[in-house]
């Protein structure tokens, strides 16, 4: 049967460096309390861009990387929960601006999940009639974030990756998944809300767009819904957590990371991280890993690698895949 392959990867990152030294010139914070908590050192945030712009030097970069045109993609999905606007979507704008003329291209909406739930999706879409797509991770998470809000600000950066996946025959590419949501406790991570101004509507709860989270919630949500998971994927793909190479679990927090690693009994250099230098970048982290892993040669063909996402919805899912 044809199974999903990854054939390149890209990141983009923007510029503006913010350290955690900065942060605490503007609230009252400091780097003690947020790399103990969170492994956070800094993070990039956008000064002109918007969440369309780094996606699109993304999908350029994929293009130039895997040496293909535009037009031989069939489709193109952008895993968001900071779009420009909601029409057209993201992905639209992607699609329009490198000119991929045969591509459908969509949003999808599941926050730190939202690569791995990408890639599950297009695996289907492969396996029916497709033959090649792009999934990008793509967050502007600085204009949801407030400011003032020092137990949300210190967490979140800007930035976005993808990847170019197509079909293959080999015994290689997406080996097995787990995807779980938990809408009953969506109420802890909340962004974006829109207020209904209809002229027709009764007492309204008023817009919010910035970042609400209980941060306790998450974190036990985390460490006890991602072992959850990852546990039913190895099982599903046949492996145990040794025969994993290299872990690449959203880089929320490296405490949460570090947990899990002991509770497969897996050493820590298995489990690389990077939010030390970028922050929780929500549903680009998975990809921005992977492409810096790629990219220094960590991660290569033959491996075998889990990614492993979760955060808002709640959303969790666990993917191993044969590189
Ligand atoms: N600097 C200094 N002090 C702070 C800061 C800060 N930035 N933020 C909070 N504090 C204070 C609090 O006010 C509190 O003080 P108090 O005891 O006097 O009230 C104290 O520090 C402890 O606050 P807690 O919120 O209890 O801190 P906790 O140890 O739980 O750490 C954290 C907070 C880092 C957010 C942790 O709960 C966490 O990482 N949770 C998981 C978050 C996550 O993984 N999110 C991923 C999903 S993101 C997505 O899906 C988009």
């Amino acid at each position: 049967m044809e199974q999903l392959k990854i054939v390149a990867s890209a990141r983009q990152i923007p510029e503006r460096q913010v350290t955690n030294d900065e942060l605490s010139t503007i609230m009252d914070t400091n780097d003690e309390w947020i790399y103990s908590r969170t492994g956070i050192r800094q993070r990039q945030v956008v000064t002109t861009e918007n969440t369309s712009d780094l996606a699109t030097q993304v999908a350029k970069k994929l293009l130039e990387n895997a040496d293909i045109t535009a037009d031989s993609l069939d489709f193109i999905i952008v895993s968001t929960m900071s779009p420009d606007t909601l029409s057209p979507s993201t992905a639209a704008i992607v699609q329009g601006a490198i000119g991929a003329s045969n591509a459908f291209a969509f949003d999808l909406s599941a926050a730190c999940s939202g690569l791995v739930y990408g890639l599950s999706v297009a695996s289907s879409l492969l396996a029916t009639r497709y033959k090649r797509g792009m999934v990008i991770g793509a967050e502007v998470l600085s204009k949801l974030v407030d400011w003032q809000d020092r137990t949300t600000a210190v967490l979140f950066g800007d930035g976005a990756a993808g990847v170019i996946v197509d079909t293959t025959s080999e015994n290689i590419g997406l080996l097995s998944e787990e995807l779980r949501t938990f809408g009953d406790k969506g109420d802890n991570l909340v962004a974006g809300r829109f207020a209904n101004t209809n002229p027709f509507s009764g007492e309204i709860e008023p817009a919010d767009q910035y970042f609400h989270q209980n941060g306790r919630e998450v974190y036990n949500f985390a460490t006890r819904e991602v072992p959850a998971v990852l546990k039913v994927a190895l099982e599903k793909a046949q492996l145990s957590a040794d025969d994993v190479d290299y872990y690449l679990l959203h880089q929320a927090n490296a405490r949460i990371v570090s947990s899990i690693a002991k509770r497969f009994g897996q050493p820590a250099d298995k489990f690389p991280t990077n939010m030390a230098t970028n922050g929780n970048t929500s549903a680009a982290s998975i990809g921005i890993l992977l492409d810096e892993l790629v990219e220094s040669g960590q991660v290569h063909s033959g491996q075998t690698v889990a990614f492993v996402g979760f955060g808002g919805g709640l959303t969790v899912g666990a993917q191993i895949w044969k590189i």
